[in-house]
């Protein structure tokens, strides 16, 4: 049997190995047990630690913890993202049905566009992108001359999974805002790697998740304020603003707050080591 010993694991950016710092912040919680909409004291000391974990995570975001959904991953808080501003756009304004996108976004984006596509009647805008899968400003802005009065959003990436180029994402979202359209940012690949501020200019929602930066798999975030209008996800029980329904997973929020934490303090030396093309 091959010793772990032999192994070089080099394949970060689709997982990586949790921090000691989540892991006890993890099975800490699993071991406290509770669910963090009961009232009793057992439930109390489990909100308490989804709280502070909320915390963590929306302090490494530059946002405010009530601008934080917590999800079961990436893929959940880009679904909620998109889903939910098309969702909102078209019952305030049925005209809305527009979708532009970069091609380089992650099948998280790319399918829930498509299946916008398929199933709701929305029209996909490409946008063009150069040798490095980087959106040109203006080709956006040129877009959105087009067809601005009938976009429900606009979805790009902060940083892609495969070569990890960095867009624009200060300037897409001055753009959007310029046109009075929302922004869904998936930021999944930057989250932990480069600085990522929610609160920019123009971004309406921003999707996060945590086994990228050494939280656990089946955790994740949606940046989301309230003055954003976003149709639910999920019905039940109400939990997370309504948003998400379904009792919270308390020790994967307190991991990824650990975790967030832990690498955001220790930013500097880990972003320069990414092999990032553009600028942020
Ligand atoms: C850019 C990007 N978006 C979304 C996701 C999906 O995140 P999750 O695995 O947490 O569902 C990934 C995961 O690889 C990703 O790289």
């Amino acid at each position: 049997m091959a010793r772990m010993s032999e192994h070089v694991y080099m394949d970060h950016a689709a997982t990586t190995d949790m921090l000691p710092e989540a892991l006890e912040a993890f099975t800490e919680q699993v071991r406290r047990g509770g669910n963090p909409a009961s009232l009793h004291s057992g439930g109390r000391a489990a909100r308490m630690a989804l709280e502070i974990g909320r915390e963590q995570v929306a302090l490494g975001m530059g946002a405010e913890p009530v601008e934080v959904i917590l999800t079961s991953g990436g893929t959940e808080a880009d679904n909620m993202g998109i889903l939910g501003l098309y969702r909102a756009r078209r019952a305030a304004d049925p005209a809305r049905t527009v979708v532009v996108l970069s091609p380089v976004e992650h099948h998280a984006v790319t399918e829930t566009a498509q299946w916008l596509e398929k199933h709701e009647g929305a029209q996909l805008e490409w946008l063009p992108v150069d040798e490095n899968g980087r959106v040109a400003p203006e080709s956006l802005r040129e877009t959105l001359e087009r067809v601005a009065d009938r976009v429900a959003l606009v979805t790009v990436m902060w940083a892609n999974n495969e070569v990890g180029t960095v867009q624009p994402i200060a300037e897409i979202g001055e753009i959007c805002a310029s046109f009075d359209v929302p922004l869904h940012v998936d930021a999944v690949q930057a989250f932990g790697s480069i600085p990522v501020n929610a609160h920019l200019t123009g971004i309406s929602t921003l999707a996060v998740s945590a086994h990228k930066l050494g939280g656990p798999v089946g955790v994740g975030a949606l940046y989301a304020p309230r003055t954003v209008k976003l149709e639910p996800s999920s019905y039940g029980g109400g939990q997370e603003r309504d948003v998400r329904s379904g009792t919270v997973n308390a020790a994967g929020a307190a991991a990824f707050g650990a975790a967030a934490e832990s690498v955001l303090t220790d930013q500097p030396p880990r972003s320069s080591a990414w092999p990032v093309c553009g600028t942020a």
